[in-house]
């Protein structure tokens, strides 16, 4: 499997977005029910109960937030997370203030991908939680006053903090939702569209809250979140080490990795999604490996990693000696739902192996599923 990234003379933070949120104003539910009714202060209810109005008459209703869908989001711009060392008022604010403006509008954007869904998806009460929580967030935000000294500035931090913990489970939460509601959806099409967008614009958002908030943080390594000088191999390391001990924990044992090409390179680079990308391919080709030699498993192929990179883009060849994708399945791999965990759980010698070491029937573990 191949991985490519480009690198652009200066960071490109492309189109982003935010994880879920447990502190959501909950919908009518019994635990809402409860949770209202054991509200001992009076001020907190009334807070409470204005907030959930305000959100539930913004599932299809609010003119606002049609306003801001309206709008195009911006791309940040250097100035805004300048290549400082240390924060500085200047630099903070005049990222504090972009924030304020942008996320709303990139929020407002995803509130409408959740209205346009096919009404029984949309309806899916958990699908419907994401949805409230991304309303709420932008009330949240829209609402803030504007950014005019310090004092306001460090309030807006500890808002898009909070907004990051409350959203921190929205993947998690969208998988469990589209699973709940599979056998209603006729056209895979409007759920990977979906998906894609809003997963695309999730990780976009979170990458600049994050950068904000990392800015105020004295690391020499790092502007915000971007790594000054991002070591490939070390990354890699980081990564192998993990899938291993997830590998030999599955497996009894886990291939060699050895990683060549350009080892030594370094350059200014975002870590976040390759931490994303690189777990997930290197226990793809891990398992492959294993699965394909449960023989023998005490003596498999390495994994080699090969790492090559130019002025403009490096790219992380991920290469096994698993066997390879089945060609019958190969159209179904990168749609969201697809596993075939539940096969290597049937297969006779790993059905041992699964139940010596997990005791589990569960088909899905954390190398896969
Ligand atoms: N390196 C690989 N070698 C062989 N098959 C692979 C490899 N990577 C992925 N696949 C196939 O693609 C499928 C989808 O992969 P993925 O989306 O990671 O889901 P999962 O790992 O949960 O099964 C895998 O189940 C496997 O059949
Ligand atoms: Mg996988």
């Amino acid at each position: 499997m191949l991985t490519g990234a480009t690198r652009g003379v200066r960071p490109r933070f492309g189109s982003l977005l935010l994880a879920p949120a447990t502190k959501t104003v909950p919908l009518m539910s019994n635990t809402d029910n409860r949770r209202f009714r054991s509200t001992s202060s009076m001020q907190g209810f009334s807070e409470l109960a204005r907030e959930r109005s305000k959100t539930v008459t913004s599932f299809y209703n609010q003119s606002a937030i049609d306003a801001s869908a309206e709008k195009v989001g911006e791309r940040p711009l250097p100035r805004c997370h300048r290549w400082c060392h240390r924060w500085s008022h200047r630099c903070g604010s005049s990222s504090a203030k972009y924030l304020h403006k942008e996320l709303p509008v990139r929020i407002a954007h995803r509130i409408k991908g959740f209205r346009n869904l096919p009404f029984i998806i949309g309806c899916n009460p958990t699908i419907l939680q994401v949805h409230e929580l991304y309303i709420r967030a932008y009330h949240m935000l829209s609402d803030f006053p504007p950014i005019t000294d310090q004092d306001v500035a460090v309030r807006f931090c500890k808002l898009v903090q909070q907004l990051l913990d409350d959203h921190k489970d929205v993947v998690t939460m969208l998988a469990q939702g589209f699973r709940e509601c599979r056998r209603h959806i006729q056209d895979e099409a409007i759920v990977r569209n979906f998906l894609d967008t809003t997963l695309c614009s999730r990780l976009g958002i979170r990458m600049l809250a994050t950068h904000h908030l990392a800015l105020h943080e004295e690391n020499p390594d790092f502007v915000g979140i971007i790594c000054r000088r991002l070591s490939p191999k070390k990354i890699i390391e980081k990564w192998v080490d993990f899938a291993r001990r997830l590998c030999e924990h599955q497996y009894g044992n886990s291939p060699r990795v050895r990683i060549n090409g350009h080892v030594a390179a370094r350059f200014p680079f975002i870590p976040l999604p390759l931490d994303y990308i690189l777990p997930e391919l290197l226990k793809n080709a891990m398992r492959a490996t294993m699965e394909s030699h449960l023989d023998t498993p005490y003596n498999v192929p390495d994994v080699v990693v090969t790492i090559a990179n130019n002025d403009i883009d490096f790219i992380i060849r991920i290469s096994d000696r698993g066997g390879g994708i089945p060609h019958n399945i190969i159209d179904k791999v990168m749609d969201y739902h697809f596993s075939t965990a539940e096969e290597s759980a049937q297969d006779p010698r790993m059905s041992n192996l699964f139940n010596t070491i997990t005791n589990s029937g569960n088909h899905s573990s954390p190398m896969h599923g």
